[in-house]
Parts: structure tokens; C-alpha cells; sequence
């Protein structure tokens, strides 16, 4: 899977007279991790929604690999790699952990009824591999202990790991993550800096995730963008983030706690990372990840 291009060009989505996105541009090399922060409301979902097709734009473009997506019914965009998670993680409540995980498999290489009521060979072989492909993504994302656990008795916090563990098996080429840690415990949160850089390494994709989550963004992404009333107020390397006034003015004050913390917690995430892996391990209730793992 070779990572994917994303080019936005004036892109703009209106909902009534609410301009939820207005003239937004963004060019995202492939491979990199682009944090989209901004106030509530400033249209990070809205875009996210008008690039895997939820929404349309009512002017501009957007681009994968250069080709146009408008091109692309929303329900085909997963076979060009385009991934996207939920704000709100949609998983079967009633369906352990195995299951959602094998089902998220049937959707991406589904096997006919006939082939699998026949028992044809290559039915067979395809079933073998669909729970092969399970238990890696089981064992990448230590969800082991929670194999047989209905969804629903999960914490929020391994509830999301599942979802990404889910993400994972869909292969993404682009990565469209909408608040990965929304609604769970600070501790929980953290933890999920190593999960989303693992994902990063193991399927190579391009990644755009909305967070709010100042610290984690800071830390885990190459290039920053900061959006205020549905337009981009401030792009560029959270360096230069940190230090624009735009971005200070828009949301980082709001924070400026969360932004002197997302300085240090970058530089000591460098040096850091074997720590960082072992505080993960600590936090109870959390998946972990399990760095000898393919
Ligand atoms: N389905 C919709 N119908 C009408 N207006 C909408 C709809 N979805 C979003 N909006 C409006 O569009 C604007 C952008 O909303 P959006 O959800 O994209 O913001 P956001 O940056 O994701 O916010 P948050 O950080 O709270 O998730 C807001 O003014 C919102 O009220
Ligand atoms: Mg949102």
C-alpha cells in the first residue's frame, strides 16, 4: 500500500447560510500526519465529511492522487484507501471484539453467501485468512484479553482502540481520523499516542486527524493546520504553529497551558518513546501496544 496524495483546493461547504467550510485550501504530501485543530464549529468535521463524501462541495475540489473525487461515490472512495474514522465511534454494541473485527474484514473482501454455504475451497481459504488478519490486528493492538468481550462492556478507551484496530485491517492509503480521543480520561489519552503512530507505521498512510487533544497533536504530527469559522487561519510545522499569532489568537490561547505542555511533552517524546510505551502498558483498562509485534 503506497501512501496517498491529498490536494483541497477552495474548498467550500455551506449548510443553509452557515458557511461551514469557506475557501479552504490544504496539500498533504503522502505519508504525513496533518493535525486539523480549531475551535468548535470551525468545520474540521465538515471537511473531513466533504473528503471521504458525506458531504458536497458547493465550490472547489479535492484531490487524491490528483484524480478529482467528485468522481467517486462516497460508498467507492474505500477502494481508493480513503479511510475515515467517527467523532462518535460507531461500533456493534452486541459484537464482541473477534466479531466487529471480522466483520470489518467481510466489508473490505466480502465472500459471496453461495461460496460459503458450498464450502468452496477458496472460501475456505479466504475464511482462514480473514481470521488470520483478526488475530494480527488482535495482537498489534493488545486487545487479547478483550477477544471474547461484548462492545458494550468495553471502556470508552478500548472501545476506541478496537476502532482503530478495525482501521488497521481496512488498509488506508488516507487516514481521516475525527477525534480519536474524544470522551475519554486524560490517562486513556495519552496512551493513544503510540497506538496512532503505530498505525502510522504499520499501514505507511497518510493521516489527517482532528484532536483536541493539543498536546497529543503537537506531538505526534509532522504539519499543523488551524482552522477559525471555517477557513484556514494557520498552517505549517508546530514550531511555526506554536509561535503564529493567528493560531494563538484562534485557539492555542485558549490553551496556552495545553501549548507549553505540547512543547515539552514533544521534546521528551523523541527521547522518550521506550517510557512512553511502558506508561501505556500501565494504564488499566487500556489496550497496549506490543512493539515486537509485526
Ligand atoms: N448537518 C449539519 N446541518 C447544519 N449545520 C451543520 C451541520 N453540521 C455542521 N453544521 C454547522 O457547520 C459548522 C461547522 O461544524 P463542524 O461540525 O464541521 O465543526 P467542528 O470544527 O468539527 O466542531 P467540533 O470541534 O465541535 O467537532 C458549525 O457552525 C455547525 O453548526
Ligand atoms: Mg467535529
Amino acid at each position: 500500500m503506497t501512501a496517498a496524495a491529498l490536494e483541497v483546493r477552495d474548498a467550500a461547504v455551506s449548510y443553509g447560510g452557515v458557511h461551514a467550510v469557506d475557501g479552504v485550501s490544504i496539500s498533504v504530501e503522502p505519508g504525513a500526519v496533518v493535525g486539523l485543530i480549531g475551535p468548535n464549529g470551525s468545520g474540521k468535521t465538515t471537511l473531513l465529511d466533504a473528503i471521504s463524501g458525506q458531504v458536497r462541495l458547493s465550490a472547489g475540489t479535492i484531490e487524491l492522487d490528483g484524480e478529482d473525487l467528485v468522481d467517486h461515490l462516497p460508498e467507492n472512495r474505500a477502494d481508493l484507501g480513503l479511510v475515515r474514522s467517527f467523532q462518535d465511534c460507531r461500533l456493534y454494541p452486541e459484537l464482541s471484539v473477534e466479531d466487529v473485527l471480522l466483520t470489518s474484514e467481510d466489508a473490505r473482501k466480502p465472500v459471496g453467501v453461495f461460496a460459503t454455504a458450498f464450502q468452496l475451497p477458496w472460501a475456505r481459504r479466504r475464511e482462514r485468512e480473514k481470521r488470520e488478519a483478526a488475530d494480527r490486528a488482535i495482537r498489534s493492538f493488545g486487545l487479547g484479553r478483550f477477544r471474547d468481550h461484548r462492545i458494550a462492556e468495553l471502556s470508552t478507551g478500548t472501545r476506541r482502540v478496537v476502532d482503530l484496530a478495525t482501521i488497521l485491517l481496512a488498509q488506508p492509503r488516507l487516514l481521516l481520523l475525527d477525534e480519536p480521543t474524544a470522551g475519554i480520561a486524560q490517562r486513556e489519552a495519552e496512551a493513544f499516542a503510540p497506538l496512532l503512530r503505530r498505525i502510522h507505521e504499520v499501514t505507511g498512510a497518510t493521516i489527517l486527524l482532528v484532536e483536541h487533544d493539543v498536546p497529543l497533536v503537537f506531538s505526534l504530527c509532522t504539519h499543523i493546520v488551524v482552522m477559525e469559522t471555517g477557513r484556514v487561519v494557520a498552517a505549517g510545522t508546530p514550531d511555526e504553529v506554536r509561535a503564529d499569532p493567528a493560531a494563538v489568537a484562534a485557539y492555542l490561547g485558549a490553551s496556552s497551558e495545553a501549548v507549553q505542555r505540547s512543547g515539552v511533552h514533544a521534546d521528551h517524546e523523541q527521547h522518550l518513546a521506550r517510557a512512553d510505551l511502558r506508561r501505556v502498558e500501565a494504564v488499566e483498562h487500556t489496550a497496549f501496544v506490543t512493539p515486537d509485534d509485526d
